[in-house]
């Protein structure tokens, strides 16, 4: 479905992805991990069409190298942002019609926003203003968001960053929710490994821009490369 071959991207100097491949499939959970700095979330912004790169992406065997966010918005490819991102202005439904209107080439579409809103559980805060929600809320509304726009694929950048264990679990469901009952495929970026051994399929490993491993997510995360890369020696 998502197709990625040897792409690479510099900022100057910094290799910021480094002849990077791999390949995401319909239905899956596709976990992505590594340290700090790895490149993750630049990956995600040469999906969606942040920069130039070198090498090919493409999304249902269409190359969407050098189109504009919005058109590949418009294919089906939809994210949210490692720093939750919401119009302070605007209330919560407002916000779910933004990302609905974008997605249904100006419609607006009541059914769907309507479920977008139940989906994400948002019924009690549907009239506030974003700027007011917590945490758990900001995060609930910017994947609603992204879910009204109709995606194929939903691209979710360290969700889980700065959540309590209630929170996490919370979130852990959406997400298998969002994957099973909507059908959305999901690129998941996260360091909680127990999140990422519970809900991916697939989890690729990579540091410095470069793949260090990619596979079953138990192997994976007990392959002694990746124990290396994270804790920085010989560990049990
Ligand atoms: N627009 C940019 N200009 C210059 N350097 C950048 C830019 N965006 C990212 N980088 C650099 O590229 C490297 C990868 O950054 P990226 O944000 O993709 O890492 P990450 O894996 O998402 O890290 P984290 O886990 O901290 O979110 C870092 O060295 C970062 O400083
Ligand atoms: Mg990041």
């Amino acid at each position: 479905m998502l197709k990625l071959s040897k792409v690479t991207k510099r900022f100057g100097s910094l290799v910021a992805v480094n002849d990077l491949s791999f390949n995401v499939e319909k239905g899956q959970i596709f976990g992505i991990a590594g340290p700090n700095g790895a490149g993750k979330s630049t990956v995600y912004n040469l999906i969606t069409g942040f920069y130039n790169f070198e090498g090919s992406i493409s999304f249902d065997g269409k190359e969407i190298s050098g189109m504009k966010p919005y058109q590949i918005s418009k294919l089906g490819i939809s994210r949210t942002f490692q720093i939750p991102q919401t119009f302070p202005s605007l209330t919560v439904e407002q916000s779910i019609e933004v990302g609905n209107r974008f997605g249904n080439k100006d419609r607006h579409d009541i059914k769907r926003i309507e479920k977008i809103i139940d989906f994400v559980q948002l019924q009690d805060e549907r009239k506030e203003l974003t700027g007011t929600l917590n945490l758990l809320g900001k995060k609930k509304l910017m994947i609603g968001a992204a879910l009204a726009t109709n995606p194929k694929i939903l691209m979710l950048d360290e969700p889980m960053a700065g959540s309590n264990a209630h929170e996490i679990k919370a979130l852990m469901e959406l997400i298998k929710n969002i994957n099973e009952e909507l059908g959305v495929t999901i690129i998941l970026i996260e360091h909680f490994m127990k999140v990422l051994t519970e809900l991916t399929e697939v989890l690729l490993i990579i540091e410095t821009g470069t793949e260090i491993c990619c596979g079953d997510p138990a192997e994976v995360t007990s392959n002694p490369k990746v124990i290396e890369c994270y804790l920085g020696g010989d560990h049990d």
